[in-house]
């Protein structure tokens, strides 16, 4: 299949295209580099051996959009493309909803009017809300607390609506857990601009001596210690659900929803004590109060992807730490060295 990645030249997108290429996909990148750098795609052509087209191209651009949609057959869309830092979205809510949908409405109108009928949407965890219980299946209540969530449900339900209108559409919408680690090479992975935000990205900034210490935020959750606890998944499994997602549901009509997590849920202090061991060193950190707007809680039941999609993640929680402990100290300063 010939497979558009939008957004194709950050974390999970560079991830995404290594498994299309390796599966034997096409694929088309665009990207407005906003929040990632082009060598982030010359690694991704080293690691699979494969060239494909890249458009330095901003998906609010309706004429660039059809200039990559009329020079390149294409016949799925995976759609990465937008701005995810929750602080931020706060502080420039109109920046976020321009970005995030005015963009994605361009993109759909250009992918109808080329006849193209397939897209996969990166959603996320965080329409959940605060669950009242977990784990938590895709019928759970919705709700959001930032304008970064509330782009991802409006966007959920205007792709919905999209496929009403035209039951030509197949809208597969994955909602993701929390991603984590790096493919195996070390020569891809997640590089944060300024302090990451993320437990991950932080505490591997720690472990190569960028940042002095972990904050952890709070220790009197109602969890085994007290710390939140969450679902990390590797991004190569999430990688490997697109994967499944484009070539099972391509072509079906309807509008797909899944789960991408593990259903395994671990806690602040359960993650640094595994990082430690991936990296050899006690890493330090300490309690500071908790973070405004985290939940308890948050992990996955993913029985519906692997049901209908054949798709389960593989990878552990001591490999995901191995993986992102090897791109990060083979890559401290990420994509500047
Ligand atoms: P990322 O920032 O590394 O990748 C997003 C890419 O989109 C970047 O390369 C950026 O330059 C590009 N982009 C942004 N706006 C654009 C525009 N207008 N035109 C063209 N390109 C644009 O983020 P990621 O972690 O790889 O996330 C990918 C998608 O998954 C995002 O939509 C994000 O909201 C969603 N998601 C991420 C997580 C996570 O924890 N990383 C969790 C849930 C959902
Ligand atoms: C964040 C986003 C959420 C997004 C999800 C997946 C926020 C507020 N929410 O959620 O919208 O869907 O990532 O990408 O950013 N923690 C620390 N110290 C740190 C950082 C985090 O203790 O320096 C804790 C948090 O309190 C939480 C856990 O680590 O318990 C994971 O945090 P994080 O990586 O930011 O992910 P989420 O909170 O799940």
């Amino acid at each position: 299949m010939k497979i558009l990645v939008t957004g194709g030249a950050g974390y999970i997108g560079s991830h995404t295209c290594v498994e299309l290429l390796n599966a034997g996909h096409e694929i088309v990148v665009v990207d407005n580099l906003s929040n990632s750098c082009e060598k982030s795609l010359d690694e991704v052509k080293k690691i699979t051996g494969k060239e494909f087209p890249f458009y330095k191209c901003d998906i609010l651009d309706y004429e660039g959009l059809t200039k990559v949609f009329d020079e390149n057959e294409v016949e799925a869309v995976i759609h990465f493309a937008g701005l995810k830092a929750v602080g931020e979205s706060v502080e420039k809510p109109l920046e976020y909803y321009h970005n995030n949908m005015t963009g994605t409405f361009n993109l759909v109108k250009v992918m109808k009017e080329h006849n193209v009928f397939n897209i996969v949407f990166s959603s996320s965890a965080t329409v959940y809300g605060s669950p009242k219980t977990v784990p938590i299946k895709e019928d759970f209540p919705l709700s959001t607390t930032n304008p970064y969530g509330s782009t991802k449900l409006m966007l959920e339900r205007v792709l919905s609506d999209v496929y009403v209108s035209d039951n030509r559409f197949s809208v597969v919408l994955l909602r993701y857990f929390n991603p984590i680690g790096a493919h195996k090479s070390g020569n891809i992975g997640e590089d944060p601009k300024g302090i990451p935000n993320n437990l991950l990205p932080y505490v591997a900034q720690v472990a190569v001596g960028r940042l002095p210490k972990i904050n952890v935020f709070g220790d009197c959750y109602p969890t085994k210690d007290g710390t939140g606890v969450r679902d990390y998944i590797h991004v190569v499994d999430l990688a490997l659900g697109h994967l499944k997602a484009v070539e099972k549901r391509s072509n079906v009509p309807g509008v797909h929803i899944y789960n991408l997590g593990t259903g395994q849920g671990y806690s602040v202090l359960e993650i640094v004590k595994a990082f430690s061991e991936a990296c050899g060193k006690d890493l330090p950190y300490e309690i500071v109060p908790p973070r405004a707007g985290d939940v308890a809680i948050c992990y996955a039941d993913a029985s519906k992807a692997k049901e209908e999609l054949g798709w389960e993640a593989q990878r552990g929680i001591a490999e995901m730490c191995a993986d992102a402990w090897n791109w990060q100290s083979k890559n401290p300063n990420g994509f500047e060295n």
